[in-house]
């Protein structure tokens, strides 16, 4: 399922950090990769908030770069659950940036991300959280 993002982000704030020149491509802009990771990171921390337990990523779909990022933006990601399975729950990430010198953040990348519940031999258990709200 692929979300458009509204003027504003939703859903909770999992992680910001900032674009640094280590983080730079070829080109000098800043490398994808780098920013999937973010995403992934802050939705590992958001899923196991609500999964209540460690989880690992099983799945990234949808994925969508939208505009490029520069060293020096402020990036956040924010994270809304949408869908819950038996061991398993989808993550939908938006990330923003925020350039310097200006006042609204933008988005530029967005994606769903699975991530299953395991239990401490790293086998899948089932979803623990009575908080799981689904984003409408
Ligand atoms: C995630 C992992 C524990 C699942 O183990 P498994 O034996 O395949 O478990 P299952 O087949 O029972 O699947 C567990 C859940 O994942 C879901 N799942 C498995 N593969 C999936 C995929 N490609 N896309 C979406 N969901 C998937 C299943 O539907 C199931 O969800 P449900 O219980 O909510 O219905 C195992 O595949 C694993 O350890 N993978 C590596 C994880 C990792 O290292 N991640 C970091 C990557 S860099």
């Amino acid at each position: 399922m692929t979300q458009k993002a509204d003027k504003e982000p939703r859903g909770d704030l999992c992680i910001r950090t900032l674009a640094m020149p280590a983080d730079t491509n070829a080109n000098g802009d800043i490398f994808g990769g780098w920013l999937l990771s973010q995403m992934d990171v802050g939705g590992g921390v958001f899923a196991s908030k609500v999964a209540k337990s460690r989880t690992v990523t099983v799945a990234i779909e949808a994925m969508n770069f939208r505009k490029a990022v520069y060293v020096g933006d402020l990036v956040s990601v924010y994270a809304n659950l949408v869908r819950v399975g038996r061991t398993s729950l989808t993550v939908h990430l938006e990330a923003w940036a925020l350039r310097r010198g200006e006042e609204h953040p933008f988005p530029v990348t967005d994606g769903n991300f699975t991530y299953v519940s395991i239990d401490e031999h790293g086998r899948p258990q089932e979803v623990r959280s009575t908080d799981t709200q689904i984003a409408t």
